[in-house]
């Protein structure tokens, strides 16, 4: 059988930043306040003309060169987003016709922002069993096309990126396990609503406006912070590892409260831990992929060693993943 294996990772980050300053321009908040309660300083939104699959094909050609193989070498594109471009088609499949990867299959899926794992695990399944070689694992998302800007307690909090990652079939040990799950009885405590006719979910958003995300804040943070410790641990006891074999760990970045009290929990130091959300703000599912594809660079993750990945979002969803790169 063979292994699943990261081969290649790639980012796309747009250009334009929105600090704390541009926020308190916007509604009653301080840079003070959201430093203190989020970590945030910085977000890169994306143009007004510059969509999901946009950032998506970017990061995936980046993924692709970085694995050595070309387009055409691909056997499957999917992609995690919760702000995508058409309901149908989906937006792997338009990435397909734009990288002209014109042998691989393709669909979209939707965890929220634990996508990259739910990609991971997916690709993993289908290299295991034979049926594909190489996989593109796309997570992208236009958040700012998805924020309310009148309200002060969710618009301060995200960003735009694309992380994406190429999973090869491998002798060598790549994805060693993962671990995804999900609690539905938590669904509406984030939510962005599609077809459905919600006046009570209307009103809860302080522009009215349904395309926009709403959230119980405080009931995504104290569900995030135990989700996070136990898909590690769980991911660790199905190895039969500590962390005293992990090299670092990647989680998803929301809020540094949440990140902190998670590794606290973990019972590890912040310096086995990668953060960016200082810079970067919370970008969906592209967050992991994003932050690893920066790990690697700066030399973080090397050859040989094992780290986790980790997070949580909407559905209320999470997963882990551990990996030796
Ligand atoms: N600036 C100033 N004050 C703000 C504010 C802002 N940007 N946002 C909220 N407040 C106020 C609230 O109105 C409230 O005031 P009140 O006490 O007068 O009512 C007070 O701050 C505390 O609000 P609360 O919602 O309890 O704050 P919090 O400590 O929970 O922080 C979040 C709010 C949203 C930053 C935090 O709950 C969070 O990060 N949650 C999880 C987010 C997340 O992970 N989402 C994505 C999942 S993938």
């Amino acid at each position: 059988m063979a292994n699943a294996k990261i081969t290649g990772v790639g980012r796309y980050i747009p250009e334009k930043v929105l600090d704390n300053a541009y926020f308190e321009s916007i509604v009653d908040t301080n840079d003070e306040w959201i430093t203190r309660r989020t970590g945030i300083k910085e977000r890169h939104v994306s143009a007004p003309d510059e969509y999901t699959t946009d950032m998506a094909t970017k990061a995936a050609e980046r993924a692709i060169k970085d694995a050595g193989i070309t387009a055409e070498d691909l056997d499957l594109i999917i992609l995690g987003s919760v702000t995508p471009d058409y309901f149908t088609p989906a937006g792997a499949c338009v990435v397909q016709a734009n990288l002209g990867a014109v042998n691989a299959a393709a669909f979209d899926f939707n965890s929220a922002c634990t996508g990259f794992i739910t990609g991971l695990t997916i690709a993993k399944q289908f290299i295991e069993n034979g049926t594909y070689k190489n996989i593109l694992v796309i997570c992208a998302d236009v958040l700012s096309k998805a924020t309310d800007y009148a309200d002060r307690s969710t618009c301060i909090l995200f960003g735009d990126a694309a992380g994406a990652a190429v999973v090869s079939a491998s002798e060598e040990t790549g994805i060693i396990t993962t671990e995804i799950g999900a609690d539905g009885t938590g669904a509406l405590a984030l939510t962005q609503l599609a077809y459905r006719d919600d006046e009570e979910e209307l009103e809860k958003r302080v522009s009215k406006n349904k395309e926009t995300i709403w959230m119980a804040g405080q009931a995504v943070m104290k569900f995030a912070v135990k989700a996070m410790a136990d898909a590690s641990q769980k991911v660790l006891d199905n190895a039969g590892l500590t962390y005293d074999d992990i090299a670092l760990v990647i989680p998803h970045q929301a809020n540094y409260r949440i990140v902190d009290a998670a590794i606290k929990r973990m019972g590890i130091t912040q310096d086995k831990v990668f953060l960016n959300l200082e810079k970067f703000g919370n970008t969906s599912a592209s967050c992991i992929p994003s932050s690893l594809s920066q790990a690697v660079e700066q030399g973080r993750v090397k050859n040989g060693d094992k780290i986790i990945l980790v997070g949580f979002g909407g559905g209320l969803t999470w997963g882990a993943a551990l990996l030796e790169w």
